[in-house]
């Protein structure tokens, strides 16, 4: 992020310093997660521990949680709504890595590689309207509206998705209105229901929404990179799952763009086949046009501006801690 006047952005705490800021409130909805967890259904149950005992980041909860806060809110219902939006992407997760044929997720065998995809979609379903359930107990028609309009996005996002797969004319054009979709507008959602919460003005609920969606691109474009570079340990994750799926993503749209023609010409029998064995060739074209270097880029460029967005906050803690994890949403192994 640099080439941008500093002194104009929000000072930027690191990840210790965030999660340290928001851990009682991150304890108070980890445990309103677990208690809201339950069914009577025995597969219900041990389905949904298996993927929220694994932990994962709780990003989402966590800028539910920061947004709040830095808008000034002084209350308790933005605990419930951070476990809603955890639940809802548990439950994204629980589709995509069917969808997706994943097999490791959060360190973890996936719920689809250990119960198969029937139980996964359907305990899927049961995340979904169990987060329902706990939004329509806040009584608050602005924030049922919102999560309405973003869980219907994010199926959209999803099945365009799939739409591509397979695809090599997939430009940058479509992978970002995929990305916007399927990613960005849920931590938009986060941000933006931060401010609702809080009662702030229309300019403040709009900026706090934008940094939330630029925030969720940099992250997915920052996911796509580490699904060619990152280390599966860390990342808790499989790599080449995308390749895998045909599904081709900013490094490999890149080196689509520009690559020779005969290079161009393979890697779009690549993607239409979704050769994962060709990977090592996959990356060679990628590097050879600074395919990952272009992606980081982007992601930072989307990274600053959320960090731009920040800049009708007071400062504040939580403010800092915003534009923290701005910079941790490209710069992350995990
Ligand atoms: C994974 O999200 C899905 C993407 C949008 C890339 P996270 O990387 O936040 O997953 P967890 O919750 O930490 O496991
Ligand atoms: C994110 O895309 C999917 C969701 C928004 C649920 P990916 O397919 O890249 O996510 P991971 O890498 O499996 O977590
Ligand atoms: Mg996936
Ligand atoms: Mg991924």
């Amino acid at each position: 992020m640099s080439a941008q006047p500093a002194a104009a952005l929000p000072q930027a705490l690191g990840l210790r310093e965030i999660q340290a800021l928001v851990a009682d409130e991150m304890g108070a909805v980890d445990a309103l997660i677990r208690r809201r967890l339950h069914s009577e259904v025995a597969l219900i149950d041990q389905v949904a521990e298996h993927i929220i005992a694994a932990g994962g980041k709780r990003l989402r909860p966590m800028l539910v949680l920061l947004a709040a806060r830095a808008c000034g809110y002084a209350g308790r219902d933005h605990l419930q709504l951070a476990a809603v939006i955890e639940f809802i992407h548990t439950a994204t997760l629980l589709h995509d890595d069917v969808v997706d044929e994943s097999d490791l997720r959060r360190g973890r065998k996936t719920a689809n590689a250990l119960w198969g995809n029937a139980p996964s979609v359907l305990v899927g379903d049961f995340l979904y309207s169990r987060s329902f359930q706990l939004m329509v107990e806040l009584e608050r028609m602005a924030v049922m509206r919102i999560l309405a309009d973003t869980t219907n996005a994010i199926a959209e996002g999803e099945v365009l998705q799939l739409l591509h797969v397979g695809n090599p004319d997939t430009d940058e054009a479509a992978y970002l209105r995929v990305i916007e979709r399927k990613t960005a507008v849920l931590f938009a959602a986060a941000t933006r229901l931060g401010a609702v919460l809080a009662g702030a003005d229309e300019a403040t609920e709009t900026a706090m929404a934008r940094y939330g969606l630029e925030l969720g691109l940099a992250f997915q474009i920052a996911d796509d990179v580490l699904d060619y570079s990152g280390d599966a340990d860390a990342l808790g994750k499989n790599l080449g799952d995308d390749l895998a799926e045909g599904k081709a993503t900013l490094p490999l749209i890149h080196a689509m763009a520009h690559s020779d023609a005969a290079t161009r010409a393979r890697l779009r029998e690549i993607v239409e086949q979704g050769e994962v064995a060709a990977m090592p060739e996959v990356l060679a074209a990628i590097r050879a046009c600074s395919g990952l270097d272009y992606a980081r880029e982007r992601a930072r460029r989307h990274a600053h501006e959320a960090l731009a967005a920040l800049a009708v906050l007071r400062r504040s803690p939580p403010q800092a801690a915003l534009a923290g994890l701005a910079h941790y949403a490209v710069d992350r192994d995990r």
